[in-house]
């Protein structure tokens, strides 16, 4: 049988996304219904439009091979087989394939991440875009970015803007197709993005659970919705006018407000080297270094600087105390896929 392999770049939203839009379903409510049907459902669609740069450094590697004779769907991650929810969110991806394909033999996926898993990183972006590109080749589905795009994000909505490289937005529609897509921006600032890992561990509260529960309980949610889609539009249009600052002013403001929100519900992703770095940005940026920072569902930051002060903005912050190491990043990491014997 055929096997593809296939390497997807981790994408870190600049306007985030949180909440998921009134109507929309998720995955796991959808598993008994057909192809059709699915393919025709409001899944797991994001409330807010989100704004994203895909990093060249750091990636995913995923192979799928449809294996005959196998008994079940098998994932080996990072050489260790899975058996709880990341296997039941890949086998329900690979599941949707079988279905479009008309196939029903047995998948071994095995898949690595170059970085930490599952602890803020967008590991389930690279990820799920990564199992949707194999996945569909080895399935022999011809189908385009867009529509794998779509595809990945019903099981990963932030998976769906890792189909593309560079900077890249998701803006939520009422049609069932939803897609990624990349944005033209000839004047965007050379920038880079420093990744400071500050642990190996994986989160307790899953980003999808952390959604709910700030929906459910925030009494800031409703404020959420409405500051996004300003914050949104407004870093869309900093970006077109490549200027830098505005980018970055309005990237933190969107961290610090879903952060805020996600709190107010008792989330908190944050640890001490978190905040730590929040003040070591906010040093740097008094000193006249032009540094600032996001921050996902985890305790890493990552922090955009000019391309020039890369180097200098890294090794400040390697040396806060609680950092393990810093990546250096940049805009870029389209992904790749092909077929391998
Ligand atoms: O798509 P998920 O379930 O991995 O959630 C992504 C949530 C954030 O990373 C915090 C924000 C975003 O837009 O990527």
């Amino acid at each position: 049988m055929t096997a593809a392999r296939a390497i997807a770049h981790p994408n870190f939203a600049l306007a985030k996304y949180w909440g998921k839009a009134p109507g929309s379903v998720s995955s796991r409510e959808t598993t008994r219904t057909s192809a059709v049907l699915r393919s025709a459902a409001f899944e797991n669609v994001p409330a807010v439009p989100s704004l994203s740069i895909t990093v060249d450094a750091i990636f995913t590697t995923t192979t799928v091979r449809f294996e005959k004779g196998l008994g079940s769907d098998v994932l080996v991650l990072g050489g260790a087989p899975q058996y709880g929810d990341k296997a039941k969110r890949a086998f329900a991806l690979i599941d949707r394939v079988r279905l479009a394909a008309g196939l029903s033999t047995r998948v071994r996926i095995d898949t690595t991440n170059s970085f930490p898993t599952g602890s803020g990183l967008a590991s389930s972006a690279s990820g799920f875009a990564a199992l949707g590109l194999a996945a569909t080749k080895a399935a022999g589905l011809d189908w385009d970015a867009s529509r794998i795009s779509d595809l990945v994000r019903r099981e990963s909505a932030s998976a769906a803007r890792s189909l593309f490289g560079g900077y890249v937005e998701l803006v939520p529609k009422r049609e069932p197709f939803l897609a990624a897509l990349p944005i033209e921006a000839p004047r965007a600032p050379a920038l880079s993005v420093v990744v400071c890992v500050v642990t190996e561990e994986e989160k307790s509260v899953s980003s999808g659970a952390g959604m709910r529960a700030t929906a459910e309980t925030s009494p800031y949610f409703l404020s959420w919705l409405e500051f996004a889609i300003r914050n949104y539009r407004d870093q869309r249009d900093a970006l077109l006018q490549g200027s830098f600052e505005k980018m970055g002013e309005l990237a933190e403001a969107s961290a610090l407000a879903m952060h805020a929100t996600a709190l107010a519900a008792g989330l908190v992703y944050w640890s001490g080297t978190t905040l730590a770095l929040i003040h070591a940005v906010r040093a740097l940026r008094a000193s006249g270094v032009p540094a600032y920072f996001t921050i996902d569902a985890g305790p890493h930051v990552k922090v955009l600087v000019p391309r020039a002060y890369e180097e200098r903005v890294a090794s400040t912050l390697a040396h806060v105390p609680g950092v393990l190491r810093t990546i250096n990043t940049r805009p870029g990491g389209a992904p790749s896929v092909e077929i391998v014997p």
